[in-house]
């Protein structure tokens, strides 16, 4: 019996008539075709790609009226059915079944769309539920779709998982290894993140929440003896005691055939349609464009200040200093050492202590003169602002956890309308894991988390700021795609001199498809600062400035007063502070996440880091290769890089190669990567060949990590065989723009009478 009719004997016969008329009428996704979702009757179903099953259903449950209803047990299926259905995304087949969980009653449905590469799992609480609260907050109080967690081989081999999970985009505790009972260890519960199954061929699927980001989680009930069946469960967080009538959350599981990042990429953008999620506040945010200080956790002054000095007097001296040596800060990150810190060190008053500011922080701004990025950690039950304490906000105040939430769209407004006196453009909200692990309310309740967030980003609106997630959960950052404002997020652990925190080639991957700018966080740009609070030094400076300036978000050095290599910083930006950025994040290569996951199973992988990017200008792309630990030796190509720049023959070149040797770079001629190190780390450039004869390539402007910018090239004319480069500066800053003609290197400098000059390199001119 082949597979195709094991389908029609097992499987409810799903015959499905293409709805027409006047409905979504768009080309089907080339991916459409591979996926497949198959239900039977009894409600079990299964997931496959390319003919081959690659996940199976394990028995769905709910909880209701304190017990567990499972499929094949006590939950009660009432009625299925199929039928075609279609919405803006596109038309669909929909499998609908109806449970009864005790008193209440439960839709569960699956909705796998025509033309498009992804599939819906719903849970509809028709009637609500009470008493569903699971053994713990870790688990689920439902599980659909749940998975079998078993060892799956395709053509390739076996399938090998990503799962990001923890804090800072879910990089912390992110894990990899092959999709099996013995080589799954995911983290589940409230630190979940999305999870991506692969086996190196390009196939791939992404399993995630789709809606009520704040209220679900996944549960993994790993074996625990031989024989023991392991599963994989999503649904409502397990504190959740109450589910209201009609409420309902929805999983994805999408799929794509180009690889790990083509997958997120698609994801996100499907998502980010859903949430009609827009870049806009990305783009124009002031601390994202812009170079900035920072003074948190692994900075010089992060509860340091000079010897005899203030807190005062030392940011108003850095940003003197800085001035003098003529680097372009254009803000000044504030940490947690100047605010009133009260019960379990939670925030009591967000309003500056006069033994760090002694003349208030409007003062502190009028002397820097630039805006601030404000730091808050969680809410102490002792908070002022709460009417509980005598304020004059609403808060849920919660004594046996010590800490407390605001609910009051007015609390947020005023707390952001009153630090706008300071300067403040940039809300930074840190411990967003605490406060919401924490927060009885937050974890027990399906909307409290929402309604937090929320009101967050709508104050941030209403007084023109922008927020920065810290110590973010996944489930923070998909929440993000409902609120445009939240426009950065720390993307890896703090930095201290010497850590490695600088890694976040993977986690980078889930920012960008949520367009939400990575960041790194601060860095010191010189190894030795005597005097620093951890006793440490730093020798990966470049590796650290380079990650930075390619995640596309924050660049924040943190170096003591006369200690920054102003050469070394100045590589990331224009005279004025704008950062010289790729057109998207660095990320991970395909080839590094298969290596990680599927270890010896993958031949052709690599062991390190390699990220790609991109600058597009106008029409072109120059990718960037970026590879800051690598053992052994890699073979790259553009297909491998994800650049598709397939209209133009390709150069590469190093960018600490003095002589600017260039070679050949295509899917045929792949470029080997070896001996790259974090304290001398690799930075290759892949350029188009612009005209023939003579045989002309941008190399750009050297002197910065992004020699070809969209922040500095404005387009590029070829014209027969002259080429002019349109660039935009600062008046009076000097650039230097490098060219290979027929291999004899030529630079051409300009400098800037006003905001912008014109390099021809007929005339070797620049007007
Ligand atoms: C849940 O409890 C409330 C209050 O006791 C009750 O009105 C409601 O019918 C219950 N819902 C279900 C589905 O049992
Ligand atoms: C800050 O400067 C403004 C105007 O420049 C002035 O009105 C205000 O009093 C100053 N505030 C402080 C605290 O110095
Ligand atoms: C805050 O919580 C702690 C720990 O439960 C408790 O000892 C303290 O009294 C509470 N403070 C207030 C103001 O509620
Ligand atoms: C905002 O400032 C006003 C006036 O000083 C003060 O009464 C109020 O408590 C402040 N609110 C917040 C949330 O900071
Ligand atoms: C500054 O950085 C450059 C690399 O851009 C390096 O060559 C130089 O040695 C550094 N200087 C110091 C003082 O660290
Ligand atoms: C590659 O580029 C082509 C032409 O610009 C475009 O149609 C295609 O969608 C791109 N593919 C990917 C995976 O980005």
């Amino acid at each position: 019996m082949n597979y195709v009719s094991a389908v029609a004997v097992f499987l409810v016969p799903l015959a499905f008539a293409a709805p027409h008329g006047d409905g979504v009428n768009k080309a089907p996704h080339p991916d459409t075709e591979y996926l497949r979702v198959f239900a039977l009757a009894d409600g079990s179903f299964q997931v496959n790609v390319r003919g081959q099953t690659w996940l199976s259903s394990a028995p769905t449950f709910f909880n209701a009226d304190g017990q567990t209803y499972a499929q094949g047990a006590s939950l009660k299926l009432v009625s299925q059915s199929t039928t075609n259905g279609g919405d803006a995304y596109g038309f669909y087949t929909l499998y609908t079944f109806k449970y009864q969980a005790g008193q209440s009653k439960i839709t569960a449905s699956i909705r796998a769309y025509e033309a498009l590469p992804f599939v819906y799992f719903s849970q509809s609480y028709d009637t609500g539920a009470n008493r569903t609260k699971a053994s713990s907050s870790q688990q689920t109080i439902s599980g659909f779709p749940s998975f079998l967690v078993q060892a799956t081989k395709t053509k390739q081999g076996p399938l090998g998982y990503l799962a990001y999970g923890g804090i800072h985009t879910a990089d912390k505790a992110k894990s990899f290894g092959l999709f099996s009972k013995t080589g799954l260890h995911i983290t589940d519960g409230l630190d979940f993140g999305p999870m991506t199954l692969f086996d190196g061929s390009g196939d791939t699927l992404i399993i995630s929440p789709a809606s009520n980001f704040m209220a679900v989680s996944n549960w993994y009930q790993r074996q625990t003896s031989d024989g023991d069946t392991c599963t994989l469960s999503y649904g409502i967080m397990g504190g959740v005691d109450t589910v209201p009538a009609g409420f309902s959350v929805d999983f994805i599981v999408y799929y794509s055939s180009q690889g790990v990042n083509q997958a997120f990429a698609g994801w996100g953008e499907h998502l980010r349609t859903v949430y009609e999620r827009t870049d806009t506040y990305v783009l124009d945010d002031l601390t994202i464009n812009y170079l900035g200080y920072y003074t948190d956790n692994g900075a010089y002054y992060y509860y340091l200040s000079e010897p005899h000095k203030t807190y005062q007097d030392t940011i108003i001296d850095v940003k003197a200093n800085a001035d003098q040596i003529q680097i372009p800060y254009k803000y000044i990150q504030y940490d947690s050492w100047w605010y009133y810190k009260g019960y379990d060190n939670g925030v009591k008053t967000w309003e500056a202590r006069p033994d760090i500011f002694p003349n208030g922080f409007q003062f502190v701004f009028n002397k820097t003169g630039i805006p601030a990025v404000g730091h808050n950690r969680f809410w102490s039950n002792d908070t002022v602002y709460a009417t509980q304490n005598g304020g004059q906000y609403n808060f849920i105040v919660e004594s046996s956890t010590g800490k407390a939430v605001p609910n009051d769209q007015r609390f947020w407004n005023d707390l952001m309308r009153n630090a706008s006196a300071w300067g403040l453009l940039t809300y930074e909200q840190d411990w967003l894991n605490v406060e919401f692990d924490s927060v009885q309310a937050l974890h027990t309740d399906v909307t409290m988390g929402d309604t937090w967030l929320t009101q967050m980003a709508s104050a941030a609106v209403q007084n023109k700021m922008t927020v920065q997630y810290c110590m973010s959960e996944s489930r923070h950052i998909m929440h993000a795609l409902q609120t445009n404002v939240v426009t950065q997020t720390r993307a890896s652990d703090d930095y201290h001199p010497g850590n490695q925190q600088w890694r976040i080639g993977v986690s980078s991957i889930f920012a960008y498809a949520m367009r939400i700018a990575p960041f790194k966080d601060n860095f010191w740009s010189t190894s030795d600062q005597p005097g620093n609070p951890y006793k440490l030094s730093e020798p990966n400076t470049e590796t650290h400035l380079i990650a930075s300036v390619l995640s596309t978000g924050p660049v924040g050095p943190s170096d003591r007063i006369g200690y920054s290599n102003v050469s070394l910083i100045m590589r990331c930006c224009n005279a004025d502070g704008l950062i010289l950025k790729p057109s998207k994040p660095a990320t991970a290569v395909d080839d590094q996440i298969y290596q990680t996951a599927l270890g010896g199973y993958y031949n052709n992988g690599v062991f390190g880091e390699v990220w790609t990017t991109y600058s597009e200008v106008g029409g072109l792309r120059f990718g960037i290769i970026f590879v800051p630990d690598i053992t052994g030796e890699y073979f790259i190509t553009p297909s491998k890089a994800g650049f598709n720049m397939t209209q133009n023959q390709l150069m590469v070149f190093e960018a600490h190669d003095t002589t600017r040797k260039l070679a050949a770079f295509s899917d045929q001629a792949p470029l080997g990567i070896i001996d790259c190190y974090t304290a001398h780390p690799c930075l290759y450039h892949v350029t188009p060949v612009l005209t023939q004869s003579p045989k002309v390539v941008l190399l750009g402007e050297l002197a910065k990590v992004v020699p070809v910018s969209p922040q500095r090239v404005i387009s590029i004319d070829v014209t027969g065989n002259d080429v002019k480069v349109s660039l935009k500066g600062v008046p009076n800053e000097v650039v230097a723009f490098t060219f290979s003609v027929d291999s004899n290197i030529v630079t051409i400098s300009c400098t800037f009478s006003s905001r912008a000059a014109v390099i021809d390199l007929t005339d070797r001119s620049c007007k």
